[in-house]
């Protein structure tokens, strides 16, 4: 495949010289013309960013600008290889956000990583890929009056953006997706993990011997989620797809795209009045540190992809959002929309390790005189232990109906074929600390659909501090009872025959919560993120006004202003039981759709 080709090439010159491809990127405010405007501008080019950036200049009369705060260093050797992914936090990578103290995890704060470069978080994710499922959508038809939003419908849109191809090892792969309902023809391109690892045959031999509990699906993208089956990830032959290596490094040739890179959006600004209504067509950026400010006019629309967390930050800081919130800053309101930044949901993380018997684990990767080795071969070939992925099953599972839970709280999940925990399966130590010596398998245990809310609300007015996050995760009875239930789910998992002579015992802290109450508190002790936050900027009904009615109209629009839109993960009204990229890809794709004005349904 030629991008892999082109990649091998650039990864030894990228230090020195700057390829012809990167001419449409700018790298300082300085390099723009005065002599050209935009149609659109675009703020950040993550996941929603990189695909309307790609699909608004399908038109070559339509010109964009893409401004994005990283650098444009997405061909990075950490980004571009599977198993480097965790070498991306806390670097010039990451936005490096902390949250305030949680009081479901015991007063602590948590790191909350964000991608910082071209790409945005999906060059620095665990490239689990999931579309969501099939009641998550509905939900959001419902929520918004808008059956676009429909799982019937999004599926053209799933399809146009995935390119489904065969795994690295050029394995059968009949039983581990149905690669019939994939897309085969999109930017993106996706597979199954590039190579099998030692406990796969245990995993799936577990869901014949536990097929009650444990169901095999063959495929989890189908709209039906529900069941243990085969990792999809936005990995091919050995490498990261991000958004801006699928989206935008095929199109850079486009005279009508100019990328902006290393340039923070500070605000949006009003540019007028239409109907009664603020018009937001301006956009304010700088870069950090450089002391100056320059202005710009969208001919169109501004939109803002900024993330979820970024998205309403900036909206806040333009004057947007809760009125009572803003004055306590002396932000004046341009327009009270109560509901930016509230209504912030995440998928908390519980980690279940167990050493095991064997030393064909990839706990490996822990020597470094055997990644020295792997990354030689993974820049030879792309194989090699590199670019696996991590967790090569994924199980999503629902609290049996009669769950003692449901008779004092509701069921927050978007229905029937939506998980209310997840297992993510991996072969090898995990838990986002220094691994211990040895070899381990480890479960992660995720809470999927929870019903505590979080909130991002300003901590100060100087844009480049970072705001105030509280997920506020485990803060309400069903989110601790379902962590808890999800770790005892995991234990039984682990207890089936299919792992005798592999598992020898549980590891460390973990091993001492046995009781509901251990279990409790190790969940509130050592709780992390999946870095799933959503839903900071949610959209309802169209022209539906006040608090919880969301801070977007179905089409995206913000309410209450005319020429901005907000396309990103913020925009979900409820976050999926899935790992999110490939919602945010499914939705921006139809976003583009909305803002070209051509049919969508
Ligand atoms: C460590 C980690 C692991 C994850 N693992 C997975 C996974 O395995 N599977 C999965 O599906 N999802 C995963 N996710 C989540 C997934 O990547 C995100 O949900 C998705 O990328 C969201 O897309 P977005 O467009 O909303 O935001 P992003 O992709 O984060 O893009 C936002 C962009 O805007 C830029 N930006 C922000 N503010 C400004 C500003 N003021 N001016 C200019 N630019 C700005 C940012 O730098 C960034 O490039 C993970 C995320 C992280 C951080
Ligand atoms: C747009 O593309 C068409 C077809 O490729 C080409 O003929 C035309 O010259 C292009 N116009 C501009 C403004 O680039
Ligand atoms: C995040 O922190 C790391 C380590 O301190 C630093 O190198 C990096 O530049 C920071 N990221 C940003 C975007 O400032
Ligand atoms: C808010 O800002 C103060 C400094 O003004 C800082 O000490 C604090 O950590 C910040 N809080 C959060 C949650 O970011
Ligand atoms: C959507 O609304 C209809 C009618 O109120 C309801 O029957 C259905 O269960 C809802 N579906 C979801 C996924 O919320
Ligand atoms: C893959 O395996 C399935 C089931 O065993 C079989 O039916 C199919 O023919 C195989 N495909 C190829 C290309 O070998
Ligand atoms: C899985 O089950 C099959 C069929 O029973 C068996 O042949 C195989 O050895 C098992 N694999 C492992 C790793 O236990
Ligand atoms: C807001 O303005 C008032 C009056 O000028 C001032 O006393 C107060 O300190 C300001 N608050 C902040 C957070 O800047
Ligand atoms: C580390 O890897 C090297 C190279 O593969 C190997 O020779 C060595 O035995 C490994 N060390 C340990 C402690 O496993
Ligand atoms: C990759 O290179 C290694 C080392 O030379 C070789 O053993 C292996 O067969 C190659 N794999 C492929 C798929 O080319
Ligand atoms: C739920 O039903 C199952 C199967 O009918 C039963 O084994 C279990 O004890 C029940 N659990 C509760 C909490 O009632
Ligand atoms: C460890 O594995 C060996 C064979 O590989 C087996 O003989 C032994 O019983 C296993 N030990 C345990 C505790 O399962
Ligand atoms: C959990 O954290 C608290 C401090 O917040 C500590 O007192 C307690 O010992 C910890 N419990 C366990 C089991 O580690």
């Amino acid at each position: 495949m030629a991008i892999r080709n082109t990649l091998a090439g650039s990864l030894a010159i990228a230090a020195c010289v700057i390829p012809a491809a990167f001419a449409a990127i700018l790298q300082s405010p300085t390099q723009l013309s005065s002599k050209k405007s935009y149609d659109y501008i675009i703020v950040g080019g993550g996941a929603g960013g990189s695909v309307l950036a790609n699909r608004l200049t399908e038109d070559n009369y339509t010109n964009v600008l893409l401004i994005e705060a990283g650098s444009s260093d997405y061909k990075n050797l950490n980004i571009a290889v599977p198993q480097l992914a965790a070498a991306l936090a806390r670097s010039e990578f990451d936005w490096n956000f902390t949250t305030a103290g949680q009081p479901g995890l015991n007063g602590r704060s948590i790191p909350y990583q964000r991608g910082h470069v071209l790409g945005g978080s999906t060059a620095v994710n665990y490239m689990a890929f999931n579309t969501g499922s099939r009641d998550d959508w509905d939900r959001w038809a419902n929520v918004t009056g808008d059956s676009g939003w429909g799982f019937d419908n999004i599926v053209k849109y799933i399809k146009k953006m995935e390119n489904f191809v065969p795994p690295l090892d050029g394995r059968n792969i009949s039983d581990e997706v149905d690669v019939s309902i994939h897309g085969h023809s999109g930017p993106l391109h996706i597979s199954v993990s590039g190579a099998k690892v030692a406990t796969d045959d245990r995993v799936i031999n577990t869901t014949r011997e536990l097929p009650s509990e444990f169901p095999f699906n063959l495929d989890q993208n189908s709209g039906d989620s529900l069941g243990i089956g085969w990792t999809q990830v936005t990995i091919a032959d050995g490498e990261r797809q991000s958004a801006a290596l699928s989206y935008l490094d095929p199109i850079l040739s486009r005279k009508n795209l100019d990328i902006l890179v290393n340039t923070q959006a500070t605000k949006v600004l009003q540019t007028g009045v239409s109907g009664g209504k603020p018009v937001f067509r301006g956009v304010q950026f700088s870069q950090v540190g450089s002391g100056k400010f320059t202005t710009l006019k969208a001919t169109r629309e501004v939109i803002l992809s900024a993330g979820a967390i970024k998205t309403p930050h900036v909206l806040m800081l333009s004057g947007i959002g809760d009125s009572s919130e803003l004055s306590k800053f002396n932000v004046s309101t341009i327009v009270d929309l109560p509901d930016v930044g509230k209504n912030l949901q995440d998928h908390p993380l519980v980690t279940s390790p167990f050493r095991v018997n064997s030393t064909d684990t990839l706990d490996n990767l822990n020597n470094a005189t055997f990644v020295a080795e792997q990354l030689a071969l993974w820049q030879k070939n792309r194989t090699g232990e590199l670019g696996v992925a991590t967790g090569s099953q994924l199980g999503w599972l629902r609290l049996p109906d009669n769950s003692s839970i449901f008779e004092t709280e509701p069921d927050p999940s978007a229905g029937p074929t939506s998980a209310h925990f997840e297992f993510i399966l991996i072969d090898s130590f995990i838990d986002f600390s220094a691994p211990p010596p040895g070899n381990y398998f480890t479960g992660f245990t995720v809470l999927v659909s929870s019903s505590s809310r979080g909130y991002i609300t300003l901590n100060t007015t100087n844009p480049f501090d970072p705001p105030f996050i509280q997920p506020s995760f485990l803060s309400t009875p069903f989110d601790i009872f379902t962590m808890r239930e999800s770790i005892k789910s995991m234990r039984r998992f682990m207890a089936a025959p299919a792992w005798d002579g592999w598992i020898l015992n549980e590891f460390g802290s973990f091993a001492a919560a046995q009781t509901d109450e251990q279990i409790e508190e190790y969940a509130r002790n050592t709780t992390v993120t999946v870095n799933h936050v959503t839903c900071t900027v949610g959209m309802g009904k169209t022209g539906s006004s006040g608090p919880g009615t969301g801070a977007l109209n179905a089409d995206l629009t913000v309410k209450g202003t005319v020429g901005l839109r907000v396309v990103d993960a913020s925009a979900f009204p409820f976050i999926p039981a899935a790992h999110p990229q490939g919602v945010t890809y499914a939705l921006a794709e139809r976003a583009a759709d909305l803002i070209k004005g051509v049919s969508t349904c």
